[in-house]
């Protein structure tokens, strides 16, 4: 199995999980994409769902594809949301935000009466931080939350550069209008701390550490699909 492959079949195991008349949190992320894919192949054989995407770039491809839409606001609670993931360990808790989704990523999976996120193995970790966690940041006083983060981070033990995300020769905007700072920490070992840490700061819009939110992972290999619980 290649790549695509294994997030083809993550994906397709996600699916069963997926009942007729559903309210579905859709994520964002080449995973995300393929669950997408095979979520229209059901749709148009005849099942309804209603899908709330999260984010314009999922929005457009479902759109494409005939995937029913909802906004949040029509739909604020949900049954389901199927997301990929940049990191996952074994208590279940994420690094996303990869794709620079994570703000509606994490609004519309804490809406959901249950998280699952597919991924291919590579993103399994003993310990998350290899992946730069995004920081989501309010544009106004980015230099202040900049600093701010330094500190927190500092006062933590934790060390490593916090890269403004760029597109091109611009700052990486999010759908929110927010910008990214990505921050190699290379270990996290007290995710939660970090996480409640990082809400404190006033220009932090949103983290992506996702703590408590996910129930169950299925992780794709190349010998096929396993699942994770906590
Ligand atoms: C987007 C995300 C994605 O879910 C994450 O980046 C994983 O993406 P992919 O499936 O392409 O590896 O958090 O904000």
């Amino acid at each position: 199995m290649d790549a695509r492959q294994m997030k083809i079949k993550a994906a397709e195991v996600a699916l069963s999980y997926v009942e007729d008349g559903m309210r579905l949190g859709i994520g964002t992320g080449s995973t995300a994409e393929e669950f997408v894919r095979l979520l229209a192949e059901k749709t148009a054989e005849g099942m309804n769902i209603e899908g709330v995407p999260t984010s314009e770039r999922t929005a457009r491809l479902c759109l494409e594809l005939g995937v029913p839409l909802k906004s949040l606001d029509e739909l604020p609670e949900l049954d389901l949301t199927i997301d990929g993931a940049d990191e996952v360990d074994h208590q279940l808790r994420l690094v996303k935000g990869g794709g620079g989704a994570l703000l509606r990523e994490k609004i519309v999976a804490a809406a959901s009466r249950r998280m699952i996120v597919i991924a291919d193995e590579s993103k399994v970790v003993d310990c998350l931080g290899a992946f730069p966690l995004p920081i989501e940041v309010n544009p106004f006083g980015l230099t202040s939350t900049r600093m701010a983060i330094e500190k927190l981070a500092a006062s933590m033990g934790l060390s490593g550069e916090i890269e403004l995300r760029n597109n091109g020769r611009e700052p990486f905007m999010t759908d929110g209008g927010h910008f990214i700072l990505d921050a190699s920490f290379s270990r996290i070992p007290d995710a939660e701390a970090l996480a409640n840490s990082l809400n404190a700061i006033p220009g932090v819009v949103e983290h992506g550490l996702f703590i408590n939110l996910a129930s169950l992972a299925v992780i794709a290999g190349p010998a096929g699909a396993k699942t994770l619980t906590k």
